[in-house]
């Protein structure tokens, strides 16, 4: 059965660009009252206004999830502004596109798990109560890289693979609350996640000249349609591609053959050799 949406109450962090904007959209036009979260407030605040238009209720508050403090701040707003929160989409993220041997700054490991992984916990235990009242939804955009080493995404897919662990773990958890769980784990999706992502001196990557529409890149029309799917479905776990949805089995019996794939996609992505 259908989840029905209309009238609901979502939070969604990293709304202000690529997925989570894509994602605000596509909720308020199907009826969806918003909390919006980010650090660029002109950007967030552009991206209310278009669902207020779409005739929503969306309110940007800026917020750095990295800090525990701002998170449970953004939180409360919402939640109190908005009456409720039924979905919460744990979407904030940021990359990393370098080689561990050749990284100079550590310190993008850290921020990497405070951001993708911290920030997820902290705003999820701030919207727990609100999501048990409305038996909600916990939606956690994760990444294939959560399901398996990548190389030049060491810091990364260790945030990813943290937030599989935790968001598995409050799934059981919360079986009997009403409240569902639902990890998304897209591959390469056409957004900007790259220019921001950090090189190995802890400095965003800025401009690639590769085209991001080209490849195996999902658009971000197509990425959108799945989750708002299986926000419909309430569906545990969505594993995005076909070739990754193989390589989980062939993980099982042949880890190997998955190192040499995922070696592969990263080459042929980012034209590393
Ligand atoms: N694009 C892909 O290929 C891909 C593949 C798999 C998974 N994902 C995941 O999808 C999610 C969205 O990524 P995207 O591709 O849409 O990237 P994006 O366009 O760069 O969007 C990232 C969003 O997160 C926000 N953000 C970053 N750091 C933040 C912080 N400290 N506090 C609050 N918000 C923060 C950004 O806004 P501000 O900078 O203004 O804060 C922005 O709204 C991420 O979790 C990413 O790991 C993406």
């Amino acid at each position: 059965m259908k989840w029905e949406l209309r009238g609901k109450t979502a939070i969604i962090t990293g709304a202000s660009t690529g997925i989570g904007k894509a994602l605000a959209l596509a909720l308020a036009a199907r009826g969806v009252h918003l909390g919006l979260g980010a650090r660029g407030q002109a950007e967030l605040e552009s991206v209310a206004a278009e669902c207020r238009a779409l005739g929503v209720r969306a309110l940007a508050v800026p917020v750095d999830v990295a800090d525990p403090a701002q998170c449970k701040h953004f939180v409360d707003t919402c939640v109190s502004e908005l009456g409720a929160c039924d979905l919460l989409v744990n979407n904030a993220g940021i990359g990393m596109w370098a080689r561990f041997a050749d990284v100079t700054d550590l310190s993008i490991y850290d921020r990497m798990m405070r951001v993708n992984y911290l920030g997820a916990v902290h705003v999820t235990h701030a919207a727990l109560p609100s999501l048990i009242q409305g038996r909600g939804l916990i939606v956690a955009i994760s990444s294939l890289t959560g399901k398996t080493g990548v190389p030049t995404r060491s810091g990364y897919a260790a945030s990813k693979h943290a937030m599989q662990g935790f968001f598995d773990s409050i799934r059981v958890e919360l079986k009997d609350s009403g409240v569902d769980v639902s990890v998304i784990s897209p591959g390469f999706v056409a957004t900007d996640i790259r220019k921001k992502g950090f090189a190995a001196n802890g400095q965003p990557l800025g401009d690639s000249p590769r085209d991001e529409s080209e490849g195996a890149t999902m658009s971000l029309e197509t990425c959108t349609e799945i989750i708002m799917k299986a926000i419909t479905r309430r569906e545990r776990e969505v594993v995005m591609t076909a070739k990754a949805k193989v390589g989980m089995w062939l993980k099982l019996v042949a880890p190997g053959a998955v190192d040499r794939i995922a070696l592969r996609a990263v080459r042929e992505r980012d034209g590393e050799r």
